[in-house]
């Protein structure tokens, strides 16, 4: 049984981590979407809204759960007996950080292997940040994010 976790701040998740996370749901046995609390980057949803709102984008994956963590990757991926760390590649531009990022985990924790996939190439220049900036300035983002994330982004800005 391979479980495999996808950690990220996911603030909010959006179609292109739900993209990404459907893939790997094909080709392991239970994914984890692991939600960090992640202070250094003053999320604008609290942790537990990130991750109600990911249970809601991802409910119709019967192999995927969520979960909050505020401690090391690394351990959090011992404690759930994951053999895998997922992570996206978007461009270029992502390589370098997710090299260090895998070089780290891997020190920390040699048994768990860090495995790349690359979203649907519509979703390549998709983050949450831009998702936000747009949705902020009264742009549409409904292509970019679940129904529930949408009502949620527009009560918080509004
Ligand atoms: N589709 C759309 N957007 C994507 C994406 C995809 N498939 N993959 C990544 N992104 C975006 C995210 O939305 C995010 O955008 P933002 O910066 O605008 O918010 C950005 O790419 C990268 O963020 P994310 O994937 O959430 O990673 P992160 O860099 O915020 O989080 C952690 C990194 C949480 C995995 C890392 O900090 C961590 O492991 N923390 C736990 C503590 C720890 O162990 N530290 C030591 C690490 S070695």
């Amino acid at each position: 049984m391979t479980i495999a976790i996808y950690p990220g701040t996911f603030d909010p998740i959006t179609n292109g981590h739900s993209d990404l996370i459907q893939r790997a749901s094909k080709l392991f046995d239970t994914v984890i979407v692991a939600i960090a609390a992640n202070p250094k980057k003053v999320p604008l949803f609290s942790l537990d809204e990130r991750i109600e709102l990911a249970q809601g984008a991802l409910c119709e994956l019967d192999n995927v759960e969520v979960s909050g963590f505020d401690s090391l990757l690394a351990d959090f991926a011992r404690e759930h007996s994951a053999r895998v760390i997922l992570r996206g590649l978007r461009a270029v531009s992502d390589f370098e950080y997710e090299f260090q990022l895998a070089g780290m985990n891997r020190r920390l924790a040699p048994d768990v292997e860090t495995i790349f996939l690359t979203p649907a190439e519509t979703y390549t220049f998709l983050s949450s940040s831009l998702v936000k900036e747009v949705a902020e300035l009264g742009g549409d983002v409904t292509e970019f994010v679940d129904a529930q994330v949408m009502a949620a982004l527009h009560n918080r800005l509004r």
